[in-house]
């Protein structure tokens, strides 16, 4: 492969995308950054061979719901099949933070990727750890090889201050009985996990368990087989939101976006890659970063159909 020709046609393909949409508002710390940065980063599932990259792919950008990938691992390796009692495996086909399909459905979110979702894999967490966020950290640390990486505290402050709909989400959950943690602490953990700062190399090494069959970078087991292959099914699902189904049509691989602008997708058994684009279309997803793993899978023919 012929690795400087592919980052440079995906370079010259991501242009026109970098100015088609907006950066998120919703907070002053996400809202301030510049729309034209663009990253992408691959790691070969093989850990020792070389991680390569493009662009602002070393630049630390705000994670967000690229968290929920991680975190939902972390449980899964600890609970197993049992996770999937407390939270569905369906694509939502509404917008990640709605309150109206968890109330319509008893509390039980529709997938892990939805915030409601992730909110019951942190509690999860939080119960099975006593430090969510922390377990979060350190494991990122070690899979990406990179000990600096951190929270950044205005955002997860800016992220708390603004999280209305979170709590809300929190408290739906709580009173149809869905969590074992007070829901301040919750939220919490959930704020502190979106904000960890992070680069397209570092997620891209951290997701390469996906890639792996469920292997750690070191070779040891984290999730089975099965797993793995479930987490990587439910990206495909539900890890663009409602624009699953648009994004499996464009790109054919499991991923998983945040609003920060990142988005890590798997081809199993051969890499993880990792795009930043900071500006979002109207279901959240980087418009860079969706052209960019478009034009990747078509010009590699890397697609798992
Ligand atoms: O929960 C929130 O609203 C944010 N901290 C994370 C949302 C997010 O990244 C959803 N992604 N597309």
């Amino acid at each position: 492969m012929d690795y400087r020709m592919l980052f440079e046609d995906i370079t010259h393909a991501v242009q026109p995308a970098l100015t088609d949409g907006r950066v998120a508002q919703y907070i002053p710390a996400l809202a301030s950054v510049d729309p034209s940065r663009f990253g992408l980063a691959i790691a070969e599932a093989n850990p020792r061979l070389k991680t390569r990259g493009t662009g602002d792919w070393r630049e630390p950008f705000s994670i967000q719901s690229l968290s929920k990938v991680f975190t939902l691992a972390l449980v899964l390796a600890a609970d197993g099949d049992a996770l999937w009692t407390r939270v569905g495996k369906e694509p939502s086909g509404s917008p990640f933070n709605s309150l109206a399909q968890l109330e319509r459905e008893q509390g039980i979110p529709r997938n892990p990727f939805v915030n409601a979702g992730a909110l019951v894999v942190t509690d999860r967490l939080l119960t099975l750890t006593g430090d969510a966020r922390g377990a979060l950290r350190d494991f990122l640390r070690t899979e990406s090889g990179n000990p600096r990486i951190d929270f950044d505290a205005e955002v997860a402050f800016s992220e708390s201050r603004h999280g209305h709909r979170n709590a809300a989400l929190a408290h739906l959950l709580a009173d149809h009985g869905r969590l074992d943690n007070p829901v301040p602490d919750i939220l919490d953990h959930y704020f502190w996990q979106c904000s960890l700062a992070m680069n397209c190399r570092d997620l891209a090494r951290a997701a390469g368990f996906l890639a792996r069959h469920g292997l750690r970078a070191d070779a040891t087991r984290l999730l089975t087989r099965s797993e793995a292959k479930r987490i990587n099914a439910v990206m495909l699902i539900g890890g663009t939101y409602d624009a699953a189904g648009e994004f499996a049509h464009r790109v054919g691989l499991p991923a998983k976006s945040g609003v920060g602008g990142g988005i890590i997708a798997v081809i199993p058994g051969r890499c993880t890659v990792c795009t930043w684009g900071p500006a979002l279309d109207r279901h959240g997803n980087s418009t860079a970063g969706i052209t960019a793993l478009d034009t990747l899978t078509t010009l590699t023919g890397w697609s798992i159909f």
